[in-house]
Protein backbone atom coordinates (compact mmCIF):
# COMPACT_ATOMS: atom_id res chain seq x y z
CA UNK A 1 0.00 0.00 0.00
CA UNK A 2 1.46 3.37 -0.87
CA UNK A 3 0.84 5.55 2.11
CA UNK A 4 -0.08 9.24 0.88
CA UNK A 5 0.61 12.84 2.93
CA UNK A 6 -1.54 15.40 2.89
CA UNK A 7 -0.79 18.63 4.02
CA UNK A 8 -2.31 21.26 6.03
CA UNK A 9 -5.76 20.19 5.24
CA UNK A 10 -5.67 20.24 1.61
CA UNK A 11 -7.62 16.63 0.97
CA UNK A 12 -9.40 16.62 4.27
CA UNK A 13 -12.40 15.47 2.17
CA UNK A 14 -9.94 12.43 0.78
CA UNK A 15 -8.95 11.41 4.28
CA UNK A 16 -12.47 11.54 5.77
CA UNK A 17 -14.21 9.20 2.72
CA UNK A 18 -11.19 6.77 3.19
CA UNK A 19 -11.68 6.87 7.15
CA UNK A 20 -15.41 6.20 6.55
CA UNK A 21 -14.91 3.33 4.04
CA UNK A 22 -12.73 1.51 6.66
CA UNK A 23 -9.14 2.16 6.14
CA UNK A 24 -6.69 3.84 8.97
CA UNK A 25 -5.05 7.18 8.30
CA UNK A 26 -2.88 9.05 11.08
CA UNK A 27 -3.82 12.45 12.04
CA UNK A 28 -2.59 15.58 14.18
CA UNK A 29 -3.04 16.74 17.24
CA UNK A 30 -2.25 19.21 20.01
CA UNK A 31 0.34 15.71 21.64
CA UNK A 32 1.23 13.25 19.32
CA UNK A 33 -0.01 12.04 16.29
CA UNK A 34 -2.38 9.23 16.34
CA UNK A 35 -3.29 6.56 14.40
CA UNK A 36 -7.13 6.73 13.10
CA UNK A 37 -9.77 4.13 12.23
CA UNK A 38 -13.57 4.26 12.57
CA UNK A 39 -14.10 3.41 16.01
CA UNK A 40 -17.43 1.75 15.54
CA UNK A 41 -15.87 -0.51 12.58
CA UNK A 42 -14.05 -3.44 14.36
CA UNK A 43 -12.73 -4.64 11.07
CA UNK A 44 -11.06 -0.97 10.90
CA UNK A 45 -9.57 -0.64 14.26
CA UNK A 46 -8.08 -4.58 13.97
CA UNK A 47 -5.93 -2.74 10.95
CA UNK A 48 -4.44 -0.01 13.70
CA UNK A 49 -3.48 -3.25 15.68
CA UNK A 50 -1.77 -4.92 13.13
CA UNK A 51 0.18 -1.78 11.78
CA UNK A 52 1.20 -0.83 15.11
CA UNK A 53 1.90 -4.36 16.55
CA UNK A 54 0.05 -3.16 19.14
CA UNK A 55 -0.96 -6.01 22.06
CA UNK A 56 -4.73 -6.60 21.73
CA UNK A 57 -5.17 -5.84 25.62
CA UNK A 58 -3.73 -2.18 25.25
CA UNK A 59 -7.39 -0.18 24.90
CA UNK A 60 -7.32 2.48 22.52
CA UNK A 61 -8.55 6.28 23.11
CA UNK A 62 -11.41 7.16 21.55
CA UNK A 63 -11.41 11.06 19.81
CA UNK A 64 -14.21 13.19 19.22
CA UNK A 65 -15.37 16.46 18.39
CA UNK A 66 -16.98 17.79 21.13
CA UNK A 67 -19.76 16.41 24.46
CA UNK A 68 -22.45 15.58 22.87
CA UNK A 69 -20.73 13.27 20.14
CA UNK A 70 -19.10 12.41 23.43
CA UNK A 71 -22.24 11.64 25.13
CA UNK A 72 -23.18 9.44 22.38
CA UNK A 73 -20.83 6.48 23.84
CA UNK A 74 -21.11 6.39 27.44
CA UNK A 75 -24.01 5.92 30.11
CA UNK A 76 -23.60 6.29 33.70
CA UNK A 77 -21.21 9.81 33.11
CA UNK A 78 -20.23 11.41 36.93
CA UNK A 79 -21.68 15.08 36.93
CA UNK A 80 -17.72 16.43 37.60
CA UNK A 81 -16.87 15.01 34.33
CA UNK A 82 -18.94 18.11 32.43
CA UNK A 83 -16.78 19.99 35.01
CA UNK A 84 -13.60 18.45 34.20
CA UNK A 85 -14.81 19.17 29.61
CA UNK A 86 -15.64 22.40 30.85
CA UNK A 87 -12.24 23.37 31.75
CA UNK A 88 -9.99 21.46 29.75
CA UNK A 89 -11.29 20.13 26.81
CA UNK A 90 -10.47 20.52 23.73
CA UNK A 91 -7.32 19.43 24.96
CA UNK A 92 -4.56 16.55 26.35
CA UNK A 93 -7.29 14.90 28.35
CA UNK A 94 -8.62 11.48 27.78
CA UNK A 95 -11.68 10.84 30.33
CA UNK A 96 -12.18 6.50 31.02
CA UNK A 97 -15.56 6.22 31.17
CA UNK A 98 -18.72 3.72 31.18
CA UNK A 99 -18.84 2.92 27.53
CA UNK A 100 -22.51 1.95 26.37
CA UNK A 101 -21.35 -0.48 23.61
CA UNK A 102 -21.37 1.31 20.41
CA UNK A 103 -17.82 1.33 19.54
CA UNK A 104 -15.99 -1.76 18.76
CA UNK A 105 -15.32 -4.06 21.16
CA UNK A 106 -11.41 -4.19 20.48
CA UNK A 107 -10.90 -0.81 21.11
CA UNK A 108 -12.03 -1.27 24.65
CA UNK A 109 -9.81 -4.80 24.90
CA UNK A 110 -12.94 -5.80 26.12
CA UNK A 111 -13.67 -2.97 28.85
CA UNK A 112 -16.81 -1.83 30.30
CA UNK A 113 -14.97 1.30 30.14
CA UNK A 114 -13.80 3.41 27.04
CA UNK A 115 -11.08 6.21 27.18
CA UNK A 116 -12.64 9.42 24.90
CA UNK A 117 -10.28 12.58 23.93
CA UNK A 118 -11.44 16.08 22.39
CA UNK A 119 -8.28 17.35 20.44
CA UNK A 120 -7.32 20.62 20.86
CA UNK A 121 -5.95 20.71 17.15
CA UNK A 122 -7.88 22.48 14.11
CA UNK A 123 -7.06 19.70 11.54
CA UNK A 124 -8.35 17.28 14.22
CA UNK A 125 -11.27 18.60 15.03
CA UNK A 126 -12.11 19.70 11.27
CA UNK A 127 -11.53 16.12 10.32
CA UNK A 128 -13.68 14.39 13.27
CA UNK A 129 -16.65 16.79 12.22
CA UNK A 130 -16.44 16.24 8.82
CA UNK A 131 -16.55 12.04 9.81
CA UNK A 132 -19.62 12.74 11.78
CA UNK A 133 -18.32 9.43 13.38
CA UNK A 134 -15.51 8.75 16.59
CA UNK A 135 -12.14 7.84 15.76
CA UNK A 136 -10.44 5.32 17.08
CA UNK A 137 -6.28 6.76 17.61
CA UNK A 138 -3.40 5.31 19.71
CA UNK A 139 -0.26 6.88 19.15
CA UNK A 140 0.70 6.73 15.10
CA UNK A 141 3.82 4.83 16.48
CA UNK A 142 5.08 1.32 16.23
CA UNK A 143 4.36 -0.39 19.57
CA UNK A 144 7.05 0.09 21.76
CA UNK A 145 8.96 3.33 20.05
CA UNK A 146 8.45 6.96 21.27
CA UNK A 147 5.36 8.66 19.71
CA UNK A 148 5.45 10.96 16.88
CA UNK A 149 5.47 14.24 17.02
CA UNK A 150 5.86 15.05 12.90
CA UNK A 151 4.25 13.68 10.17
CA UNK A 152 7.74 12.42 9.05
CA UNK A 153 8.34 10.53 12.29
CA UNK A 154 4.72 8.49 11.29
CA UNK A 155 6.21 7.67 7.86
CA UNK A 156 9.33 6.44 9.17
CA UNK A 157 6.90 3.84 11.49
CA UNK A 158 4.31 2.99 9.01
CA UNK A 159 4.84 4.01 5.82
CA UNK A 160 3.27 1.06 3.34
CA UNK A 161 1.00 0.11 5.87
CA UNK A 162 -1.60 2.38 6.38
CA UNK A 163 -3.82 4.74 4.18
CA UNK A 164 -2.04 7.80 4.49
CA UNK A 165 -1.05 10.94 6.94
CA UNK A 166 -2.45 14.56 7.07
CA UNK A 167 0.16 16.61 8.15
CA UNK A 168 -0.54 19.28 10.98
CA UNK A 169 3.08 20.42 11.70
CA UNK A 170 4.93 19.61 14.73
CA UNK A 171 2.97 18.83 17.83
CA UNK A 172 2.53 21.52 20.06
CA UNK A 173 2.60 20.12 23.13
CA UNK A 174 4.67 17.09 22.58
CA UNK A 175 3.50 14.00 25.31
CA UNK A 176 0.60 12.12 25.60
CA UNK A 177 -2.83 13.22 26.94
CA UNK A 178 -3.25 12.95 30.66
CA UNK A 179 -5.47 9.86 31.42
CA UNK A 180 -7.96 10.00 33.99
CA UNK A 181 -10.30 7.20 34.99
CA UNK A 182 -13.78 9.14 35.75
CA UNK A 183 -16.11 5.89 36.80
CA UNK A 184 -15.78 6.84 40.09
CA UNK A 185 -16.42 9.42 42.42
CA UNK A 186 -13.34 10.75 42.51
CA UNK A 187 -11.10 11.10 39.65
CA UNK A 188 -8.34 8.74 39.16
CA UNK A 189 -5.06 10.10 37.42
CA UNK A 190 -3.46 7.02 35.28
CA UNK A 191 -1.79 8.53 33.43
CA UNK A 192 0.15 11.79 33.96
CA UNK A 193 -0.05 14.60 31.44
CA UNK A 194 0.16 18.29 30.59
CA UNK A 195 -2.89 18.42 32.97
CA UNK A 196 -1.95 17.86 36.02
CA UNK A 197 -3.52 16.73 39.27
CA UNK A 198 -3.38 20.23 41.15
CA UNK A 199 -5.36 21.37 37.93
CA UNK A 200 -8.06 18.84 37.96
CA UNK A 201 -8.27 19.36 42.05
CA UNK A 202 -9.27 22.81 41.28
CA UNK A 203 -12.06 21.75 39.91
CA UNK A 204 -13.58 18.99 40.86
CA UNK A 205 -12.46 19.22 44.73
CA UNK A 206 -10.00 15.82 44.71
CA UNK A 207 -8.10 13.91 42.32
CA UNK A 208 -5.96 10.51 43.14
CA UNK A 209 -2.83 9.01 41.39
CA UNK A 210 -3.04 5.47 40.20
CA UNK A 211 -1.04 3.72 42.52
CA UNK A 212 0.78 4.56 45.35
CA UNK A 213 3.15 6.66 45.89
CA UNK A 214 6.22 4.75 45.11
CA UNK A 215 5.01 3.12 42.41
CA UNK A 216 4.57 6.76 40.61
CA UNK A 217 8.32 7.21 41.55
CA UNK A 218 10.96 5.89 38.76
CA UNK A 219 10.92 2.22 39.35
CA UNK A 220 14.25 -0.12 40.14
CA UNK A 221 16.87 -0.55 38.49
CA UNK A 222 17.01 -3.34 35.64
CA UNK A 223 13.39 -3.05 34.64
CA UNK A 224 12.77 -3.52 30.73
CA UNK A 225 10.09 -0.92 30.32
CA UNK A 226 8.66 -1.57 26.35
CA UNK A 227 7.77 1.93 25.94
CA UNK A 228 8.98 4.82 24.04
CA UNK A 229 12.42 3.07 23.73
CA UNK A 230 14.87 4.76 21.71
CA UNK A 231 17.21 2.58 19.30
CA UNK A 232 19.97 2.50 21.99
CA UNK A 233 19.66 1.56 25.93
CA UNK A 234 19.24 4.84 27.89
CA UNK A 235 20.31 5.10 31.30
CA UNK A 236 18.44 7.24 33.70
CA UNK A 237 20.17 8.84 36.57
CA UNK A 238 18.53 10.54 39.14
CA UNK A 239 20.04 12.26 41.73
CA UNK A 240 23.68 11.70 40.97
CA UNK A 241 26.82 14.05 39.87
CA UNK A 242 28.18 13.45 36.32
CA UNK A 243 31.06 12.24 37.25
CA UNK A 244 30.30 9.60 39.86
CA UNK A 245 27.99 8.29 36.85
CA UNK A 246 30.89 8.38 34.28
CA UNK A 247 33.25 7.34 36.23
CA UNK A 248 31.33 3.64 36.36
CA UNK A 249 31.38 3.78 32.51
CA UNK A 250 34.91 4.48 32.26
CA UNK A 251 36.36 0.95 31.17
CA UNK A 252 33.91 0.22 29.17
CA UNK A 253 34.56 0.72 25.37
CA UNK A 254 30.82 1.61 24.85
CA UNK A 255 30.32 4.79 22.26
CA UNK A 256 28.21 6.61 25.45
CA UNK A 257 25.80 9.78 24.43
CA UNK A 258 24.29 12.44 26.92
CA UNK A 259 21.04 13.19 26.83
CA UNK A 260 20.77 16.68 28.35
CA UNK A 261 18.49 19.58 29.25
CA UNK A 262 18.56 23.22 30.68
CA UNK A 263 21.62 24.80 31.51
CA UNK A 264 23.54 21.40 33.73
CA UNK A 265 25.41 20.24 31.14
CA UNK A 266 28.75 20.33 32.46
CA UNK A 267 31.17 17.62 31.53
CA UNK A 268 34.14 16.79 31.79
CA UNK A 269 34.15 14.31 28.50
CA UNK A 270 33.62 15.48 25.56
CA UNK A 271 30.97 12.83 24.64
CA UNK A 272 28.38 13.24 21.73
CA UNK A 273 25.44 15.32 23.10
CA UNK A 274 21.60 14.95 23.04
CA UNK A 275 20.13 18.56 23.83
CA UNK A 276 16.29 17.89 24.34
CA UNK A 277 15.54 21.97 25.43
CA UNK A 278 15.81 24.42 28.14
CA UNK A 279 12.77 24.55 29.97
CA UNK A 280 9.72 21.98 31.13
CA UNK A 281 7.84 22.86 27.45
CA UNK A 282 10.67 22.17 25.38
CA UNK A 283 11.97 19.14 26.60
CA UNK A 284 8.44 18.06 26.48
CA UNK A 285 7.32 19.15 22.98
CA UNK A 286 11.37 17.87 21.65
CA UNK A 287 11.83 14.36 23.96
CA UNK A 288 10.26 12.22 21.57
CA UNK A 289 11.56 13.87 18.46
CA UNK A 290 15.66 13.34 19.88
CA UNK A 291 14.96 9.71 20.88
CA UNK A 292 14.07 8.96 17.76
CA UNK A 293 17.03 10.73 16.40
CA UNK A 294 19.99 8.76 18.37
CA UNK A 295 20.99 5.89 15.95
CA UNK A 296 22.64 3.07 17.10
CA UNK A 297 25.01 4.36 13.80
CA UNK A 298 26.29 7.23 16.32
CA UNK A 299 26.35 5.67 19.96
CA UNK A 300 26.03 1.96 21.76
CA UNK A 301 24.76 3.78 25.03
CA UNK A 302 22.56 6.65 26.08
CA UNK A 303 22.85 8.53 29.64
CA UNK A 304 20.29 11.09 30.81
CA UNK A 305 21.33 12.54 34.54
CA UNK A 306 18.10 14.14 36.21
CA UNK A 307 19.27 16.12 39.37
CA UNK A 308 16.15 15.64 41.20
CA UNK A 309 12.85 14.11 40.35
CA UNK A 310 10.76 17.31 40.99
CA UNK A 311 12.88 19.14 38.35
CA UNK A 312 11.09 18.03 35.11
CA UNK A 313 7.35 17.76 35.31
CA UNK A 314 5.62 14.69 36.17
CA UNK A 315 4.77 13.35 32.87
CA UNK A 316 8.47 13.97 31.90
CA UNK A 317 9.78 11.59 34.20
CA UNK A 318 6.94 8.94 33.34
CA UNK A 319 8.35 9.16 29.75
CA UNK A 320 11.97 9.12 30.38
CA UNK A 321 11.33 6.48 33.55
CA UNK A 322 9.76 4.05 30.97
CA UNK A 323 12.55 4.72 28.21
CA UNK A 324 15.14 3.82 30.24
CA UNK A 325 16.30 0.46 30.38
CA UNK A 326 18.41 1.36 33.83
CA UNK A 327 16.96 3.89 35.96
CA UNK A 328 18.83 4.65 39.40
CA UNK A 329 17.60 6.74 41.92
CA UNK A 330 20.10 7.91 44.42
CA UNK A 331 18.13 8.34 47.92
O1 LIG B 1 -2.45 12.33 23.59
C1 LIG B 1 -2.86 11.18 23.44
O2 LIG B 1 -3.51 10.61 24.33
C2 LIG B 1 -2.57 10.46 22.12
C3 LIG B 1 -3.26 11.24 21.00
C4 LIG B 1 -3.13 10.53 19.67
O3 LIG B 1 -4.60 11.44 21.35
N1 LIG B 1 -2.99 9.10 22.17
C5 LIG B 1 -2.35 8.15 22.89
O4 LIG B 1 -2.88 6.89 22.74
O5 LIG B 1 -1.40 8.37 23.59
P1 LIG B 1 -2.12 5.56 23.23
O6 LIG B 1 -2.92 4.44 22.71
O7 LIG B 1 -0.72 5.60 22.82
O8 LIG B 1 -2.31 5.57 24.77
C6 LIG B 1 -3.59 5.37 25.31
C7 LIG B 1 -3.51 5.10 26.78
C8 LIG B 1 -2.96 3.73 27.05
O9 LIG B 1 -2.13 3.79 28.19
C9 LIG B 1 -4.24 2.95 27.33
O10 LIG B 1 -3.98 1.83 28.15
C10 LIG B 1 -5.09 3.99 28.01
O11 LIG B 1 -4.82 5.17 27.33
N2 LIG B 1 -6.53 3.68 27.90
C11 LIG B 1 -7.30 3.77 26.80
N3 LIG B 1 -8.56 3.34 27.07
C12 LIG B 1 -8.59 3.00 28.37
C13 LIG B 1 -9.58 2.49 29.24
N4 LIG B 1 -10.82 2.22 28.83
N5 LIG B 1 -9.24 2.24 30.52
C14 LIG B 1 -7.98 2.49 30.95
N6 LIG B 1 -6.99 2.97 30.18
C15 LIG B 1 -7.28 3.22 28.90
MG1 LIG C 1 1.21 5.21 22.62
Amino acid sequence: METKLWHEGDSLEVAVSLLAAGQVVALPTETVYGLGADARNEAAVQQIFTAKGRPSDNPLIVHVANARQLEELVVDVQAYVYDLIEAFSPGPITYVLQSNGSVAPSVTASLSTVGIRIPNHPLALHLLEKCGFPIAAPSANVSGKPSPTEARHVLDDLSGKIAGVIDGGSAKSGLESTVVDCTGPVPVILRPGEIKAAQIESVVGAVEISGDKEQARPKSPGMKYKHYAPDVPLHLYIGYDSQTVLATYGKQPARIGLLTYGAHQVLEKELPTYYVGQNREEVAHQLYRILRRVSRDEIDLLICLVPNVDELSEAIMDRLTRAATVVKVNK
